[in-house]
Order: C-alpha cells, then structure tokens, then sequence
C-alpha cells in the first residue's frame, strides 16, 4: 500500500499521534516549540540541553515524552542560512525513513517555522508543504513485491499527515502538487527496482498504455516491425542480439494547445554490454538502465494527476542489449533514423544508439525543447560522483533552466562543455561518426554524439548515470533507486506553464 497524506490544520502541542515528527534547522531548540517543549513535560528543552542535539543535516533524535504524542523524531534540516526546499525535503525524508523502521502505521510532521523561514517569497507555505510531502513519500518508499511477508509483520506506515496553523489553503495546493510528484517518483522507483526478466520493453509498453488509461493521454507503441517501417535503425541494432522484442512508446498529455516539450527517457531495460560484454561484478545493477525512461513516465504520472497547462510528449526508446549469433557487433555500420550513418566500435556503448533515433523522432513535433535522460556513460560518476547528474546541450538559456529546475528540486544537475574539439573523439573512417570516443572525456563524447541528432530544437541533455540509483544505503534512502529525474522534470515543466 503506498502512502496516505493529508494536510491537516491542529495543533501540535496537543495533538494525538503515535508519531510527531518535526523538522527543525540547526542551532538551540525552536522558540516555535516552547509549547510543544510543555506539553511534552519539558523532555525537549531536556535533549537540546544535554547538547547531543544540534539539528545538524540529516541528524536525527527520538524522543518518548510523556504527553499526546507517543514519540517524537526531531529532524535536523542544516544551517538556518542554507535551509531551501531541498533541505527540507531530505529532512522530512530521513525523519520518516526512522519513523518507518520504528513500526508506526500512522505519522504527523511539523515543519517549524525557524526552518521554513529560509523560504521566502510568494507561496511560501506552499513550498513548504511540497518540499515536506515530497520528501515523506521519498523516505517511505519500500519495495518487497518479491519477498514473502515476514511471520511476524510489524505494521507498514500507512499515512503521514502534515500539520500546520496557518497557510491551510496554501499548504493544501503545495501539498497537491508534492504528493503528485511523489506518487510520480514512487512509479518510476518501483519499476527501477523491477528486474530484467519482469521489466521488458513490453511491460513499460503496458505501463505506458495504463498511464494512458488512468490520466486519458494518447498513447502509441511501435512494435518491432513499427521499429522498422520507421527507420528506427539504432534500435533495431541493440534489439538485434534478443529474444525480446523492442517497444518505441509515445505518451502524449496536451493540457495546453502549444508546442510541446518533449521527455526522452532511455529504456535499456538490461545493458550486458552486447558483444562487447561487460565484466561480471556488478552487471545485475544493469536493470537499472531503464532509469530514463522510469523519469519519463513517473512524470507523466505527476502530470496525470496535476493536469497542468502545458503540452507535453514522452518518448522511450527500449530494448535490452544482449550478446548472441544474431546481435549487432563492433565494426557494423548502421543507418540511423536521421538517415545519419554510425560505426559501432563498443556495442556497449548502445544508449546513444537508441537515444539518437528518439532525438530525430522527436522533430516531427516541432517541440518547444527537448530533454533526454539516460544512464549514458560510467564517467559522469567519475566526474560527478553521486551527488549531481552531467547536463549538456545546444542552449545556455536551457541549461540554466533545468540548473534551476534542479537545484528547486533536489535533483542537482553541473553542465559539461559541448566544445567542439571534443567532436573529433567521435570521428570515422568509414561512417559519419563512431559509437564511441573512448575513455577521455566519456561523458562529452557520448554528449556530443546526441547533439548530432538533436537538430531543430533547443535540447539539454542529462546523464543520470551517478544518480540513478545508489549502491549503498544512505540517510535518506536504502540501497536502491531514486527515482531521479521525476522531480526535475516535473518542476521543469510546471514552471512553464502557460
Ligand atoms: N549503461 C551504461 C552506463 C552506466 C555505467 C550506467 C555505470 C550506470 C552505471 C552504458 O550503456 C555504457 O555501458 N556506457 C559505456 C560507454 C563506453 C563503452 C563508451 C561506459 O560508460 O563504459
Ligand atoms: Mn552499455
Ligand atoms: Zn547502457
């Protein structure tokens, strides 16, 4: 069962709950919570003072005080100076993440007002309530689909109401807007964490189709021979070695009648490398390879349920890339969809191969811009580690605006330069360009080569590859996917709304 939340107006010094928890910035205890510090029968003022309480990011207490709240988490949010919508997503994340292990079916959160105050302007409390209901649904999130119910099941947390007492209009549409985003990073998690026998090109096909179901967006599907009639001659290579056929998916939500911003997601559903097969250690993180492509319909599912005015098309290009008597292999040249022909020197390298097919797809619509996320290339996690995805593109003004869309979001982007002596890496005797520029630069060549298809339209391109998903547990998250990318598009988009 996914998460229940709500706002509710009350007062949370007097308010019955198995779990309060609150967010607050660094430093001594809140003046806010002088009322709660009371009813709590002073256990507050006792923890700050014992000065093992600082409030420090991702810190965290619990407290059992004697009064209507059975336990109470503290949550630290960070520096009063720094505290945006991003520190208070992580916050209210990591609280509930030990409110969830504590085995409550039922939680409340209160932001203080010390820590809201960093969030200035209009809407304010709005902010607020998304950043808080956002990172409640993040630090939820559990997935055990596979794994046989435990004898003795402590209970699930089930909901997760907000408190506030004041702003109850403007917390409830912030609200609204945060539990869309989160039901969008929820979807786009737990089909990350399908593996690759279950998650094939044709089942994101069916998640696509019920998207359309549930939210009335027109959906259209190429099968392999749709692929083909289509030109679409990269992935028709990557598809080439499998079993499994390949699926084109097209969702379209027009909530406004203007030129649409296109989502391009890439769905390697499983990366064996192909020919040029990858080491064993580590290969099963390769279902992950279809974390573009969970973005992409994790937003829609946001967009489904905001109904925002924008027009705006998702493309998924998807296959699985494996090694056989019939796959594609190093030195083959292929024709692309742009009619655009490409050595292949690394059949590992396949997600530009898929990726350039949907960017010359994507011309037909005469789009607004394009964005394309992707697990590219394993040197964006060299350059960049786990904290923030590469962006590169054709348009400084665009760049700047996923940047921002990013750092509203939590989903930090750093761009990369698109210089053309970089071009050279890619070059070909025999076709227009290679695959692969090899190790130098890894993330700019596979950048550059995305920038030959993407014509016609300001485009930014975001390697998620570090940021997918985590290989070990941190505050904020187990091991396992993050769903990145929802946000940063949903915020994107929203903020053009017309
Ligand atoms: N899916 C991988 C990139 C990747 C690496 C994603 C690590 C997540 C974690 C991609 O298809 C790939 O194999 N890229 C190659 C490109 C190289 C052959 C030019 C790489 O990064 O090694
Ligand atoms: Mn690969
Ligand atoms: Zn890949």
């Amino acid at each position: 069962m996914p998460l229940d939340t709500a706002v509710i107006s009350a007062d949370p010094a007097a308010y019955h709950t198995p779990l309060l928890l609150v967010v607050v910035p660094q430093g001594g205890q809140p003046a806010s919570l002088a009322a709660l510090d009371e009813a709590t029968g002073g256990a507050l003022g006792r923890l700050y003072g014992a000065a093992s309480f600082a409030g420090k990011r991702d810190q965290t207490a619990v407290l059992y005080p004697s009064g209507p709240q059975e336990r109470i988490v503290l949550s630290g949010a960070g520096k009063p100076g720094e505290l945006d919508q991003a520190s208070l997503r992580r916050a209210a994340a990591v609280g509930v993440r030990v409110a969830a292990g504590m085995g409550v079916a039922s939680a409340s959160v209160l932001c203080t007002a010390e820590a809201a105050e960093g969030i200035s302007g209009g809407g304010g409390a709005a902010a607020v309530a998304q950043a808080i209901t956002e990172g409640a649904l993040f630090g939820a999130w559990r997935f055990d689909e596979f794994k046989e119910p435990p004898r003795e099941q402590k209970p699930h947390l089930e909901r997760v109401d907000l408190l506030v007492t004041s702003d109850a209009e403007d917390s409830a549409a912030g609200h609204a807007v945060g539990a869309a985003i989160g039901a969008g990073q929820t979807l786009a998690r737990n089909l990350q964490m399908l593996p690759g026998n279950t998650c094939t090109p044709t089942y994101l096909a069916g998640v696509a189709t019920d998207l359309g179901q549930r939210h009335g967006f027109e959906v259209t599907i190429l099968d392999r021979a749709g692929i083909e009639e289509e030109g679409l001659g990269g992935l028709m290579a990557v598809s080439r070695g499998s079993e499994e056929e390949p699926r084109f998916i097209v969702v379209e939500y027009r909530g406004a009648d203007a030129p649409p911003i296109v989502l391009v997601g890439k769905g390697v559903t499983f990366d064996t490398g192909g020919i040029s097969l990858k080491l064993p250690p580590h290969m099963e993180e390769m279902k992950f390879d279809m974390s573009g492509a969970a973005a992409v319909l994790g937003t829609f599912e946001a967009l489904g349920r905001l109904r925002p005015k924008c027009h705006v098309i998702g493309l998924v290009p998807s296959t699985d890339n494996m090694p056989s008597g019939s796959a594609f292999k190093p030195g083959d040249v292929i024709r692309s969809h742009s009619g655009k022909t490409i050595e292949i020197v690394n059949t590992d390298a396949e997600g530009r191969l898929i990726l350039s097919d949907a960017l010359s797809y994507a011309k037909r619509f005469d789009p607004a811009c394009v964005l394309d996320a992707a697990t590219l290339t394993g040197a964006v996690v060299v350059a960049l580690g786990h904290i923030a995805s590469g962006v590169m593109g054709t348009d400084d003004a665009l760049i700047e605006e996923v940047r921002s869309a990013g750092n509203r979001s939590g989903e930090r982007v750093w761009p990369l330069p698109l210089w053309d002596e970089y071009r050279d890496l890619i070059k070909s005797e025999i076709a227009d360009m290679k695959n692969s520029g090899g190790r130098p630069a890894g993330t700019i060549s596979a950048g550059w080569f995305l920038r030959e298809f993407a014509d016609g339209y300001p485009w930014a391109h975001i390697d998620i590859a570090g940021t997918a998903y985590t290989d070990r547990a941190s505050p904020i998250s187990g091991k396992g996917p993050t769903g990145v990318g929802v946000r940063l598009f949903s915020e994107f988009v929203l903020a053009r709304q017309l």
